[in-house]
């Protein structure tokens, strides 16, 4: 087919317009694609529609965030995806950056012997090598059911033949260009307006050089990225601008199949993304400690006793995190210990469910800083018409990562090096944490928070979930599964709870708006929590399934105004 046949036929495949098209709720016996871009959905959706399961409907879902949604979406960046099969079968595909060769301890150090927060931020020496084009292809090569070029090819086509911006995206790009992508004239180059001057709603994108890069993954699979010209792009660049991911670091990089970590909870089966991410362990912990102290007892996921029951459970999990969690393949990390019921249950006993316990106290030795964190990641839910899912989460860790664009190849490069503990051994309150088993390495991958998350129930697929936010994440799913797991919400009401956040350290939880009334949010403090309101936490696209009559409601996440749930036409 002729490139401007394939445009026609990309178009063809989107709403009019295709800007954020905005239908927050669907249900359908064929299958639901929810993410943050009304396009991207769509596209998942249309492959659905040409007959592909939900993994290859997840593959084109995320290359063609990778064209709308550059703050996060990405081939320059990692993630997790986790697939549960209509059959029962679960596993998951680990696809998280790694640390280039070169890298060492205390690269990220100054002089001074503080950490160089501009060095992990942004710029060359910022990323990790980036795992999503092996990781979409290992996932895709195992169980996609359509040929690989045509679930990357619209994603090629779409970047190429341009797309409309919405209001928010084009609000978005400008703030990238001003604060970062300026800096950097490859950046520039790719993003800017031609002719100059502030993008607006309306205007059209096109990426002429990511289309070209992602047809040729299309076309000639992904060592065109990890040992082709796209490697060769890197290392040239890198050389020139002081960065040290060379071509043996892409020809090196590997995706991973792993098991999935495994919970229960109130009757159901909790599915989530084992080490290196932290997300699938923390969530699980969190739940059994919950289930322990007897959640079903309470009238809400936000009655002000259960949100002090949460505050204290976080506290606690969150400090596990920071003592054992980092790469599987470098340190072991106590996962079968920290899902236990029975270490769950030693946990509950602790919390006292009238006073706040002293998260510094918990941490007895150990302190992690008060970090904030922003919502540059992104989750996209699927389930196809045979109830087959994939609940997938990607990032470039930082929005549009680490600002530098890949001359001639046209895709962003992640800063997720700043997800390792940068200074070994230092931990202070307002400082960062130093703990052993997430140190740098090379070749090591970063701990992360992220926690796509798939529920069944009765050997029945229940929900799929996840969401942007670094460590909030866990958090924000958590909300999810107990709406859905403990008080039987629907999954808008699910998707729509408002969030709480609390790490361990800082010492202070955060609600969202209306999460607590100003009698609870009375009642917790006097127990003794600091407690804030304010800001909007995540982005958490999930489908909830009805096995009793096979049909997926799908529920965008409506914190984000592009976000779709598309269903095949
Ligand atoms: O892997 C992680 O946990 C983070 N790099 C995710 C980043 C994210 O969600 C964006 N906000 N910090």
């Amino acid at each position: 087919m002729t490139f401007a046949k394939r445009a026609m036929l990309a178009l063809l495949l989107l709403p009019a317009g295709v800007v954020a098209a905005q239908a927050p709720d669907v249900s359908s016996t064929r299958g639901v694609v929810v993410s943050t871009s009304g396009i991207a959905s769509d596209i998942g959706a249309a492959i659905l529609a040409k007959g592909g399961n939900a993994v290859d409907a997840a593959v084109a879902t995320g290359f063609a965030l990778a064209v709308t949604h550059p703050s996060a979406g990405n081939i320059g960046g990692g993630g997790f995806m986790i697939v549960r099969l209509a059959n029962g079968t679960t596993t998951t595909f680990d696809y998280r950056e790694k640390a280039p060769l070169r890298s060492t301890r205390t690269m990220y150090l100054g002089k001074d012997g503080k950490i160089d927060r501009q060095l992990t931020a942004t710029g060359w020496l910022a990323p990790g090598v980036p795992g999503t084009v092996r990781g979409l292809y290992m996932a895709h090569k195992k169980l996609g059911k359509l040929p690989w070029v045509d679930v990357v090819r619209p994603a090629a086509d779409l970047a190429t033949g341009g797309f409309r911006m919405s209001k928010d995206f084009s609000a978005s790009l400008n703030g990238a260009l001003t604060r970062q992508l300026n800096k950097y004239p490859s950046s520039a180059a790719a993003y800017g307006k031609p002719g100059g001057g502030a993008w607006r709603e309306g205007d059209t994108l096109r990426l002429a050089d990511l289309g070209r890069a992602l047809g040729d993954i299309a076309t000639k699979g992904p060592d065109v990225f990890y040992t082709g010209w796209i490697a060769d792009s890197i290392d040239r660049q890198m050389r020139r601008n002081g960065g040290i991911m060379r071509r043996r670091d892409l020809a090196a990089y590997r995706a991973v199949e792993r098991a999935p970590v495994k919970g229960t909870f109130l009757g159901h089966e909790i599915i989530g993304m084992a080490p290196p991410s932290s997300g699938g362990t923390i969530v699980i912990q969190t739940l059994n400690i919950l289930e322990s102290l007897g959640v079903q007892r309470f009238a809400s996921a936000n009655d002000p006793g259960l949100l002090h029951l949460r505050i204290e459970a976080a506290k606690r999990v969150y400090r596990d995190r920071a003592k054992w969690m980092g790469d599987p393949d470098f340190v072991t990390v106590p996962v079968a210990k920290m899902t236990s019921k029975a270490y769950a249950s030693t946990l509950a006993r602790e919390i006292d469910s009238t006073h706040a316990s002293s998260a510094v106290d918990l941490g007895a030795g150990i302190v992690a800083p008060p970090v904030a964190e922003s919502d540059e990641t992104t989750h996209f839910s699927v389930v196809d018409g045979d109830g087959n899912a994939v609940s997938n989460t990607y990032t470039l860790e930082g929005g549009f990562g680490s600002g530098v664009v890949v001359g001639g190849a046209g895709f962003i490069l992640n800063n997720e090096m700043g997800d390792f503990n940068k200074k070994p051994g230092e931990t202070n309150v307002t400082g960062d944490i130093g703990t052993k088993p997430n140190l740098i390495a090379p070749g090591k991958r970063m701990l992360s928070s992220m926690a796509p998350i798939i529920v069944a129930k009765d050997g029945q697929l229940r929900l799929v979930t996840g969401s942007p936010g670094g460590r909030t994440i866990p958090n924000t799913v958590l909300s999810v599964v107990l709406g859905i797991a403990a008080f039987n919400l629907s999954a808008r009401d699910a998707v729509d709870l408002p969030r709480l956040h609390h790490q361990w350290l800082p010492d202070n939880a955060s609600f969202e708006p209306g999460a607590v009334d100003s009698i609870g949010l009375a009642t917790l403090r006097k127990k003794g929590q600091s407690v804030r309101v304010g800001g909007r936490q995540g982005d958490a696209h999930s489908i909830l399934w009805d096995a009793a009559t096979r049909t997926a409601h799908g529920a965008a996440d409506r914190r984000t105004p592009d976000s779709k749930a598309s269903i095949p036409e």
